[in-house]
């Protein structure tokens, strides 16, 4: 199967990417909720949740895991790739497709603390965006707007103005969603900017990433199951998500349970 994992709900924006073109394999979603967020967190204590979720997809027959996580990417990618044997396929904040597709040349990047420090973002900003204007703003607090199902209404429209509104009064017309719970406020975000800003989610991309390695390794995932777990409390809330936005998965042999790891 496909392991995909996140700190909560957010990787479900890259898992509906991936079960999009991927309708005919297997997949086991893992959600840390009892851990999330990580943006706060130590890239260590990251690191030790990515290695012991892996460890779990791998025993229980993932054939290649996707980091459906921009800050546990940012921690640990390189540390899961030298101590498992199947690919990993990560996110990178989507900065090359909003710089070419910016006309004022500022773009923003919303992400968390911890994908903004991390070096892969860096190293991201100096390859593609050294002639353009970059506003960054690390979310804090949206990410548990949508593990809490807020994801609209007053409070969400607030926090949101917080960090876009410095972007848009910068100029900036492309929005780099650089955290996989970001997708979910698409819809907000665009109720408050309308057309002014494109918001740019890079899940599509790391969906056809991850079918490419498929190929490439010739590895078999198809099956009928997508079972999904949450290291929290709050499976229905896992449930409704899943079933509210990944389009085709009654189709599945579905699970959603409890995970003690
Ligand atoms: N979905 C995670 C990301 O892409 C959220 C991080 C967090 O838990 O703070 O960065």
């Amino acid at each position: 199967m496909i392991g995909v994992f996140d700190s909560g709900l957010g990787g479900l924006s890259v898992f509906r990417e991936i079960f999009k073109i991927l309708p005919e394999s297997s997949y086991t979603y893992v959600s840390d909720a009892g851990y999330c967020p990580y943006g706060p967190r130590p890239a260590e204590e990251v690191i030790m949740r990515a290695d012991r979720i892996s460890s779990y997809l791998v025993a229980h027959g993932a054939k290649i895991i996707v980091v459906a996580c921009n800050t546990a990417t940012a921690a640990s990618i390189r540390y899961l790739r030298e101590k498992f044997d199947i690919p990993f396929v990560g996110m990178e904040p989507a900065v090359k497709p909003a710089v070419l597709k910016t006309k004022n040349g500022v773009i923003g990047v919303l992400a968390t603390q911890g994908t903004l420090k991390g070096e892969l973002y860096h190293t991201t900003l100096v390859r593609y965006a050294s002639d353009v204007k970059v506003i960054e703003r690390a979310g804090t607090g949206l990410v548990d707007l949508v593990e809490s199902g807020e994801t609209s209404g007053p409070v969400a429209e607030s926090l949101i103005r917080k960090y876009v509104d410095p972007m848009v009064a910068g100029g900036a017309d492309k929005i780099v969603l650089g955290c996989t719970h970001y997708p979910f406020l698409a819809d907000t975000i665009r109720s408050v900017y309308g057309d002014s800003v494109e918001l740019i989610d890079p899940a599509p991309a790391v969906a056809r990433r991850c079918a490419e390695l498929i190929s490439e390794f010739n590895l078999c995932t198809n099956g009928n199951f997508a079972y999904f777990y949450t290291t929290g409390k709050d499976v229905g809330m896992l449930r409704s998500m899943a079933e509210k936005h990944v389009a085709g998965l009654d189709r599945k042999d579905k699970l959603f349970g409890n995970l003690t790891i």
